[in-house]
């Protein structure tokens, strides 16, 4: 493919930035464009387009952006994510959040959510640190929702299988009792443990969306290092949302980076730089 079948036009350019932010919330500033470009390489190579451009005007074309937009934000979305990533929060969660929240309530299950699951370690992190809790004296049953826009990620966090390295943040200990290794020595894969598994769900759901099809009593919500991609009013829109659907005395938690939420919307209450309770 020439080099400059990899270039979009400014036209292109917009037109996908303003397609991804209408749908997804995500900003595509100019910035991004060589970005941009190079997750859609991939996609174009696969279908077998000349370049960059032809796709974008082809995904406007009747009929076809229905069944391209899960690639597209598969293609633009950032997933990094990590097992334990910023642990004070699962610290706060074991040491200060599930404590008040069992002494405050007669029900002793607990429901998590993870927002913005990507492939799933956020979600398997909090339930690791939920069941350890359990079996060290604490007694609770909870349920963990995971929820992300991206498909792929869906899959993955669903199979729960990832490459060894990834668990090199996993306390040895909880390694031993949450992860299984393969058979097969050549294999450098691990899976989380059924048992884990069971407490854990996922489903696609877009944070953009007027109402989200969760339930309105849970306990603690992360949404981590999704924030920072929205404008402002977006950002308010979705934080506002999330508490709704918090029991009175629940917790939100976002990314280190994401404090500003404390300025974007009004009346929350900060109980750490990045720990809010409504
Ligand atoms: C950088 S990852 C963060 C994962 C995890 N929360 C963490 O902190 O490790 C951001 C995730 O947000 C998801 N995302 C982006 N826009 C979204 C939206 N509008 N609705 C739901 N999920 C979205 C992406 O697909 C991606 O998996």
């Amino acid at each position: 493919m020439p080099a400059s079948a990899l270039h979009l036009s400014d036209r292109h350019f917009r037109s996908i930035a303003q397609l991804i932010e209408g749908q997804v919330g995500i900003k595509l500033p100019p910035g991004k464009r060589l970005m941009l470009e190079g997750r859609l390489h991939k996609r174009v190579r696969a279908l077998n387009y000349s370049g960059v451009n032809e796709y974008v005007e082809t995904l406007f074309e009747a009929d076809q952006l229905d069944s391209e937009l899960t690639h597209l934000i598969d293609a633009v979305t950032t997933n990094k994510t990590d097992f334990f990533r910023e642990p004070a929060h699962f610290t706060f969660m074991r040491e200060a959040a599930v404590p008040s929240l069992l002494k405050a309530h007669s029900r002793n299950q607990l429901k998590v959510w993870s927002a913005a699951s990507s492939a799933g370690m956020e979600a398997y992190t909090a339930a690791i640190v939920l069941d350890d809790m359990t079996r060290t004296g604490s007694r609770f049953a909870f349920r963990i929702l995971g929820t992300d826009i991206s498909s792929a990620m869906l899959q993955q966090a669903r199979a729960a299988i990832y490459p060894r390295e990834t668990i090199s943040p996993v306390p040895p200990e909880f390694v031993k009792r949450y992860f299984l290794r393969s058979r097969d020595p050549l294999c450098d894969e691990v899976r989380v443990v059924p048992e884990l598994r069971r407490t854990t769900h996922f489903m696609r759901m877009n944070l953009m969306d007027a109402k989200y099809p969760v339930d309105r009593d849970v306990d603690i919500i992360f949404c981590r290092n999704v924030l920072i991609y929205f404008e402002r009013e977006t950002q308010r829109k979705v934080v506002e949302q999330l508490c709704s659907h918090l029991r009175p005395g629940g917790y939100l938690m976002v990314g280190h980076s994401e404090s500003m939420v404390h300025s974007v919307v009004p009346g929350l209450k900060q109980v750490q730089p990045t720990v809010f309770r409504v």
